[in-house]
């Protein structure tokens, strides 16, 4: 129960509305505001700017100060310490597991890496052209007609076996969609390798040539997938939740988070960021400040991709250890001087110390350099948004796990009715 209340007056009312406050245990304190319904009236918070949605354990964010925590552990310290697949366990489970645990978990993400077979029928069904997000959608919402055996979300372990499917399974169909795209043959999973290098591997590899993996790829896609695992209630994350507080099936909603992810204002920034800094064209200070201007100009509707952001106030923790990555990969291949990563710099430099984005703190966010590092691997930028999905997969599943878990209701908000009122059809 609550030991505070906020008390609300409203014109015409004949008496105050105390309402509970509640605190977590960081972060802003809420005000249950569920009352207001009896007293017949609603909320009104279009974009969510100040409502939270529900109860968290996974993920912390303190958008004033730059802090992402994912169970507790800085973003920074778990890209140095930790990998992916330890962090997904993590995640999905409260905990960093021992390393039994991790064994046995690796083990099982490992085997389930293969899809069935039948499955890739699905792509013949979509142009060679088609966007890689548009097949991800379609194939992975078309999963659960694959997996019957466990899809009783009220057992804990249907959602385990779920959850370990969909994490093991995502790059295996983005990476098909990858294939499907360029007219390649599909690669099979390989359980002698790691998460990432597998991706790779299933990315890149053709049957006319040996494929070696590049452990400095292999490295960096791991630290990518660990920046994107989780963030909290973003559009993508409330997405999945609203659409598994119907009772939906885990493969449904997965495959509408990556529908509500596909959009440039969220994950489909980091490709919107590559073809921006393509349209840039070059690092010069006039050319560069054409586009600042214009990303300024409200009758303009360019923005600068890869900046800004709902909760930021601050640089994203994620963006910093992503130009660190970002400068190691381009070290290591000898591209440090990459035109593409000395234009997003100078934006950069430029941005900050400009008056409109300082008075808006408006600061890079994970998007900014994630694209320069793909394309440095060779991935074509229609697939950084995939990629983002991939990562993401395990944030969502967490989020859906964690709400399934405990007792839940149907999502449905209501309005501020601006229509008609009521009037008759007109006579004959
Ligand atoms: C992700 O929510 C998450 O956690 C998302 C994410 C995750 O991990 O799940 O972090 C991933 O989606 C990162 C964001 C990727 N998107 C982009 O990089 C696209 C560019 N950014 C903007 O579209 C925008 O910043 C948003 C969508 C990210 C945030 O939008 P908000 O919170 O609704 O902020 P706003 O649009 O109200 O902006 C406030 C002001 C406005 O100007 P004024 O009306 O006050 O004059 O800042 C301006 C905006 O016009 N502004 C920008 C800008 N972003 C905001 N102006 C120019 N360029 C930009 N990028």
């Amino acid at each position: 129960m609550a030991d505070r209340k906020a008390t609300l007056t409203v014109d015409g009312l004949e008496k105050p509305i105390e309402l509970p406050v509640y605190s977590g245990t960081a972060g802003p304190d809420v005000i249950d505001v569920r009352g207001l319904g009896a007293e017949g009236l609603f909320t009104f918070d279009p974009g969510f700017m100040a409502t939270s949605s529900c109860e968290s354990a996974i993920t912390y964010i303190d958008g004033g100060k730059g802090v992402l925590l994912h169970r507790g552990y800085p973003i920074e310290q778990l890209a140095e310490h930790s990998n992916f697949v330890e962090m997904s366990y993590m995640l999905l489970f409260g905990e960093l597991p021992t390393e039994a645990q991790y064994k046995d978990f690796e083990a099982r993400v490992r085997t389930h890496t293969m899809v069935h077979e039948q499955l890739a029928n699905f792509f013949k069904g979509f142009r060679r052209d088609a966007h890689p997000m548009s097949i991800l959608c379609g194939v992975v919402g078309g999963l659960a007609a694959f997996y019957h055996d466990h899809l009783d979300i009220t057992k804990q372990e249907d959602r385990e076996i779920s959850a370990i499917r969909l994490i093991a399974k995502m790059p295996t169909i983005a990476a098909m969609s990858h294939k499907y795209n360029i007219g390649q043959p599909f690669n099979y999973p390989r359980n002698d390798l790691n998460y990432a290098e597998n991706f790779l591997y299933m990315m890149f590899s053709n049957p006319c040539e040996p494929y070696e993996i590049n452990p400095v790829y292999a490295k960096a896609m791991d630290r990518i997938f660990m920046l994107h695992a989780d963030h909290e209630q973003n559009a993508s994350t409330s997405t999945v939740r609203l659409a598994g507080s119907t009772g939906a099936n885990p493969f449904a909603c997965i495959s509408s988070g990556i529908a509500a992810l596909w959009g440039p204002a969220h994950g489909g920034a980091n490709e919107a960021v590559l073809n921006m800094l393509d349209e840039i064209g070059d690092d010069s200070e006039d050319n560069i400040q054409r586009f600042i201007d214009r990303a300024k100009d409200k009758d303009d509707p360019f923005k600068l991709m890869g900046f800004g952001h709902r909760v930021y106030r601050n640089f994203d923790p994620r963006a910093k250890v992503m130009k660190e990555t970002c400068d190691e990969v381009l070290a290591e291949l000898g591209l440090g001087d990459d035109p593409q990563l000395k234009i997003a710099k100078r934006l950069e430099q430029i941005a900050l110390e400009d008056e409109y984005f300082i008075e808006r703190k408006l600061y890079p966010n994970v998007d900014f350099y994630s694209g320069i590092i793909l394309k440095a691997m060779g991935i074509p930028t229609n697939m950084f948004t995939v990629i983002f999905a991939v990562s993401r997969t395990i944030g969502w599943i967490s989020h859906w796990n964690e709400m399934i878990s405990e007792s839940y209701k149907i999502g449905r908000p209501r309005q501020m009715y601006i229509g008609h009122t009521q009037r008759d059809y007109p006579a004959e």
